[in-house]
This record gives C-alpha cells, sequence and structure tokens, in this order.
C-alpha cells in the first residue's frame, strides 16, 4: 500500500464501476481509502471487480442506473451496510450510434435514460443524505462527444451535453451545504466501448489527438480520485477534459 489515502473513511459508490473507465475509477478510489460499492447490470461483474480491489469492504450492486426505484434502492442498501456515501461518480453508459434520419426512438431513449437520467435518479437518491452532513463529492462522466457533437452520435452527444448542465446546476444548488459536483469529459479511451472501432477510424482519431496516443482508464481515474477528495475542496461546477487535448 503506498501514498496518501485521502479517502480514508469514506464510502463511494461507482456506477458501471465493473469494467473500462468504471474499473479504473473504482480502483483509483479504493487504493484512496475510499470503501466502494460497485453497481453495474451484472452483479457478478460487479463482485469480479470488488474482488480485485485493494483493501476491504467494498462490495458489488446490481442496478439499472435508468430506473430510479433501483437507484434509491441501492443508495439505501449502501448506506446502511457501510455508512453515508459521500462520493457518487455517475460513469455508467450507453452508446447506441445511427444517423439522425435512421435513428429510432428506442436508440434514443436508451441513451438518454442510462446516460442522463441515470446520473439525475443518483444524484437525487444521493445527495439528501449529503446535504445533511453537508459533505459531498459527485463527478459526472461526461465525454468530449458533449462538447464537440458528432455526426452519428446526436443521441449521445445530447445526453452528454446534458450531463454538462445537470452538472453545473447541481452544482450552484448544492454549494452552500458543502457538496461539489464537476464533470470529467474524457477524449478517446481504450475500452470495450471503443474496443469495435475499425482501425482505420482509429488512425484518424489519433491523428485528432495532439497527445498522439488514446487514453487509457487509469488516465481519467486519476483526475476523478483528484476531484473526490479533499484537494479539490473549492472546485465545483467545472468540466474537466481528459483528452489529450483532442477538444482543444
Ligand atoms: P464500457 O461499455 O466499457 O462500460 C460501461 C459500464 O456501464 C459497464 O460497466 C456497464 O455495465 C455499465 N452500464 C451500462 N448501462 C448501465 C445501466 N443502465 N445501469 C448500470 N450500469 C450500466 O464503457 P467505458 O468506455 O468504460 O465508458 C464509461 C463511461 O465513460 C461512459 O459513460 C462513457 O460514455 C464514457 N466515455 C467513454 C469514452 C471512451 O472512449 N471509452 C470516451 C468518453 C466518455
Amino acid at each position: 500500500m503506498t501514498g496518501f489515502r485521502e479517502l480514508a473513511g469514506s464510502v463511494a459508490i461507482v456506477t458501471g464501476g465493473s469494467r473500462g473507465i468504471g474499473l479504473g475509477i473504482s480502483h483509483a478510489l479504493a487504493s484512496a481509502g475510499a470503501v466502494v460499492a460497485v453497481v453495474a447490470r451484472d452483479e457478478a461483474a460487479a463482485r469480479d471487480a470488488v474482488a480485485g480491489l485493494e483493501g476491504d469492504g467494498h462490495a458489488a450492486y446490481s442496478c439499472d442506473v435508468a430506473d430510479g426505484k433501483a437507484c434509491r434502492k441501492v443508495v439505501a442498501s449502501v448506506t446502511s451496510a457501510h455508512g453515508p456515501v459521500s462520493v457518487l461518480v455517475n460513469n455508467a453508459g450507453v452508446t447506441r450510434d445511427n444517423i439522425l434520419l435512421r435513428m429510432r426512438d428506442e436508440e434514443w431513449s436508451r441513451v438518454i435514460d442510462t446516460n442522463l437520467r441515470g446520473a439525475f435518479n443518483m444524484i437525487r437518491a444521493a445527495t439528501r443524505g449529503m446535504m445533511k452532513r453537508r459533505e459531498g463529492s459527485i463527478v459526472n462522466i461526461s465525454s468530449v462527444i458533449g462538447l464537440m457533437g458528432n455526426a452519428g452520435q446526436a443521441n449521445y452527444a445530447a445526453s452528454k451535453a446534458g450531463l454538462h448542465g445537470l452538472t453545473r446546476s447541481v452544482a450552484k444548488e448544492l454549494a452552500s451545504r458543502n457538496v461539489r459536483c464537476n464533470a470529467v469529459a474524457p477524449g478517446f479511451i481504450r475500452t470495450d466501448m471503443t474496443a469495435g472501432l475499425p482501425e482505420g477510424q482509429v488512425a484518424e482519431l489519433k491523428s485528432r489527438i495532439p497527445a498522439g496516443r488514446l487514453g487509457e482508464p487509469e488516465d481519467v481515474a486519476g483526475v476523478v480520485r483528484f476531484l473526490a477528495g479533499p484537494g479539490a475542496g473549492y472546485i465545483t461546477g467545472q468540466i474537466i477534459a481528459v483528452d489529450g487535448g483532442m477538444a482543444m
């Protein structure tokens, strides 16, 4: 075990925390000393993730974040099992890409309901306790696509731009209660979500990244760890791109 454990004694929820960027975030928060509740649709995957985390007390929960009632239940279960939640990372996200004229209602709804409504559901469920205790940090994982837009991703871009408005509004509403809310907007990160892209498209994307490489989940996780902790105590309502300079 190395380094300063600035989240020792804190309870953190990471949605979609079982793989990709979310798994990287679960590791980073556990290394910082937090007890991590890994929330995913697939409980077995969440349990596997928990087994690999540093430290004790971490737990797996299954929940579809699009379901408000299920979110309230998860927050209540985490609170009664581990204590009050002081860090919430809304990372669960999906894509259903299609060109505008072919985009089906189901593709639009699934993406908005998971990426945007899901974050709202979790924030609403978790903030009552944070406000009462006057302590909390919420980090929403958006995307540079929410800043730039992208052909074929109108649903995804709208959900992530919506997250930016949600982030700033929550930040303004809760700042006086010492509850902070920020967003991290990753660029192109190597995970299952991007693994299926054709090689030509990856090369083209890479050519637009000043850093000259794709990001790794750890690149995002380190920033989330910082925002979750006391070092970011005076930072709220910010959208921080972690993209190797892509969206400049
Ligand atoms: P991934 O597909 O590897 O993982 C997504 C996670 O979200 C999985 O654990 C999945 O179980 C969970 N999830 C999906 N729908 C859910 C639901 N309804 N309820 C609960 N959990 C659900 O994706 P990746 O790449 O790790 O992405 C994580 C976040 O980062 C997403 O919000 C994504 O939009 C965002 N992002 C990813 C980028 C990339 O290049 N990979 C770039 C910018 C943003």
